[in-house]
């Protein structure tokens, strides 16, 4: 195992986090025979204790994921009229414009009209919607790795719940985005980059840490705003569902890096941080959604200064890490060597949410009620 200090240009692939030309650089292509193959060596291990319980927390986590399972074709209101434009136009109109909180004088933007307002809107929705599909099968096949590579029968279990709950996610998605909405976006290069440096890394323990803690507390995050925001109550029902699984599936990787980090040395901590500190990195770049902007007809260099400086914008990237950075606080990945990884987040300006509640206190209260009441708010 390597002990040697990394710089942020060795993690990350460049010297400044806010390298604009840097970011944008990295463009996305799609494979012609529509498939993407991501080597990883690792060993799928066998355990012959099958003592259930061993780990009550996570035993307790399988028990309740069994009674929450919920079917994507029957229990949502996939009969819902979803007309894209027209939930656009509302939700532009309940905060007051399409263009609210920066300045777009003397940008391509200020010849805009309603038109392309919406056009942007509509863009927007297909491209989040698209990237969070991705990010699903990005799970799918993960925690199918964590059944073969954790060693612990009951984390075995746990994630073949888990894998289930993967499936039916990007079922949900992929059929909202094929039958509500009006196009697809190829998977962003970014988040792309960060799946597969999670997927090649041979050791079960960064699997949950890109996964479970890293791209799922985004996802998490991501989800509750959009489900606050969102004026589609399919969309709504789809989100609630969807984060009551996620608080479980980041909660089930607080609950199982917390026995294994306890152990680590301050050498394999910093490995650890390093690779949080990268998979910060790629999701903030992703939030850039370039891809619109180049659909628009829009050069993203052009117009991203001016969006990345709107006040709400700052608020909204941290707001995505409110449960990334208390949950590394929790694994005790904030102050090991030295607090490197605090002095990062800082630096990303995501640090104010250290002190909120972590997902394993919380995801129960999380959960959708029971399955034999499935009425959702
Ligand atoms: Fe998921
Ligand atoms: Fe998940």
């Amino acid at each position: 195992m390597t002990t040697e200090m990394s710089s942020t240009e060795d993690i990350i692939g460049r010297k400044e986090i806010d390298d604009l030309g840097a970011i944008l650089s990295v463009v996305g292509t799609e494979e012609s025979d529509g498939r993407h193959v991501v080597h990883s060596d690792y060993d799928s291990i066998f355990t012959w204790d099958y003592e259930k319980g061993a780990r009550p927390k996570l035993n307790k986590l399988y028990e309740k994921a069994k009674n929450a399972q919920w079917n994507g074709e029957t229990d949502l209101p996939w009969e819902t009229d979803v007309d894209q434009e027209k939930l656009v136009i509302e939700a532009a109109a309940a905060q007051g414009g399409h263009a609210v909180g920066f300045d777009i004088s003397g940008t391509p933007l200020e010849k805009w009209t309603d038109k392309e307002w919406v056009a942007f809107g509509v863009e927007s929705q297909n491209w989040t919607l698209s990237q969070f599909l991705h990010g699903e099968q990005g799970a799918l096949i993960c925690t199918a790795k964590i059944v073969e590579s954790v060693p612990w029968i009951d984390a075995k279990y746990y994630a073949s719940t888990q894998v289930m709950d993967e499936a039916r996610h990007v079922e949900v998605f992929a059929k909202y985005l094929d039958e509500k909405l009006s196009g697809h976006y190829a998977v962003n290069a970014h988040l792309r980059m960060l799946l597969d440096d999670i997927i090649a890394d041979s050791r079960w323990d960064m699997t949950y840490l890109g996964m479970q803690i890293m791209i799922e507390g985004l996802a998490l995050a991501a989800f509750g705003f959009m489900h606050s925001m969102t004026p589609d109550p399919l969309l709504k029902k789809l989100l609630r569902y969807v984060m009551a699984d996620e608080a479980r599936h980041v909660a089930f990787g607080v609950l199982s890096l917390q026995e294994y980090y306890a152990d680590l040395s301050t050498a394999e901590l910093r490995e650890r941080q390093e690779f949080a500190f990268e998979a910060a990195v790629r999701m903030r770049d992703r939030f850039l959604q370039q891809e619109v902007w180049d659909r628009m007809g829009v050069d993203p260099k052009a117009i991203l200064p001016v969006v990345l400086s709107a006040p709400d914008r700052t608020e909204f990237q941290a707001l995505l890490f409110s449960k990334i950075v208390p949950n590394c606080r929790k694994l005790g990945l904030l102050d090991a060597a030295d607090g490197w990884l605090r002095t990062k987040f800082t630096e990303l300006g995501v640090i104010e949410f250290e002190s909120a509640v972590d997902t394993s206190e919380e995801y129960d209260a999380m959960a959708a009620v029971p399955p034999t009441q499935r009425e959702l708010v």
